[in-house]
């Protein structure tokens, strides 16, 4: 694919893997970009670090229906099309189910699945007209193997994984490439508050997000050959998972009971 003349839109893009993902593309020639957030100064931001290119910027909540109206509406009026979405934007509230407030459980929904379903629909008016177009979504690790401790956040990940995959097949008569991507601990504000090690850059999941592209996958998973592994034992041997689960359970517990990025 190229990117030079390529409309994007990238919701999240202020930080973390978004804003990874939007330097892949300003190095690969792109600069006509739509960048959406809640909060205005890194999106701003952004202008400044890329001066190369073009930025519509656009506040906005992308659980809002409100708000993802004015997204398109907006991307449609300064840029006249779509090419690319990514959907990128997510947050995160982890704990024992009983603990997540009954807010975090509505608003991870609603900002991780029902915006991302909410902003590819509006969106597909401007992608089916694109010559060459993608739909990029932005899933987890934990959308392949649910964790304790992330019950909802691995609803909402597993969802975008189903929802990719459905909407690959109703539009395999439009050239849109529908990618997922399942990175795994990757070192961004959202893990601020969790206790782990060793994790992946942005511009590693970034690089990978490319790299799929380029290579035509439907699914772009990091963690390398052990995670792939792990999946296939999830997939044929759920009791065997279930048991590596339980030796880790406590110090999953420990890393985890702070974990929320809202
Ligand atoms: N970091 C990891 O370990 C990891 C692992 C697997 C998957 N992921 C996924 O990767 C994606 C990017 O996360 P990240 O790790 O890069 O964390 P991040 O730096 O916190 O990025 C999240 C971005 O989403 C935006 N956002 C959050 N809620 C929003 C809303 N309601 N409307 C519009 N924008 C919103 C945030 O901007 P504002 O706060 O300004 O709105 C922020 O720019 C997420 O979907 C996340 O679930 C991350």
């Amino acid at each position: 694919m190229h990117y030079k003349n390529k409309k994007i839109l990238i919701t999240g893009a202020g930080s973390g893997i978004g804003k990874s993902i939007l330097k892949q593309f300003v190095d690969r020639g792109a600069t006509s970009f739509a960048v959406v957030g809640r909060k205005k100064e890194p999106l701003e931001e952004l202008k400044k670090e890329f001066p190369g290119a073009n930025f519509t910027i656009i506040t906005g909540d992308v659980s809002k229906k409100v708000d993802l109206d004015k997204i398109v509406r907006l991307v449609e009026e300064s840029m006249g099309g779509l090419d690319i979405l990514v959907n990128n934007a997510g947050v995160v509230s982890a704990g024992l189910l009983q603990d997540i407030s009954d807010e975090d459980i509505i608003n991870q929904i609603n900002i991780n699945l029902t915006g991302l379903i909410l902003l590819t629909k509006k969106s597909l008016a401007l992608l089916k007209k694109s010559k060459e177009g993608a739909i990029i979504n932005i899933s987890s690790g934990l959308g392949y193997i649910g964790m304790p401790f992330y019950s909802v956040y691995a609803a909402t990940k597993a969802a975008v994984r189903q929802f990719s995959d459905s909407l690959r097949r109703e539009l395999l008569d439009y050239p849109l490439h529908i990618m997922t991507v399942y990175p795994t601990t990757t070192d961004t504000n959202m893990m601020k508050n969790a206790k782990v090690g060793e994790m992946d850059t942005p511009e590693e999941v970034a690089e990978a997000t490319l790299k799929g592209m380029e290579e035509n996958e439907i699914n772009v998973i990091l963690g390398g050959e052990q995670r792939k592994k792990q999946i296939e034992l999830n997939f044929n041997d759920p009791k065997k998972m279930d048991e590596l689960s339980k030796q880790n359970y406590e110090s999953m517990r420990e890393r985890t009971e702070n974990h929320r990025s809202m």
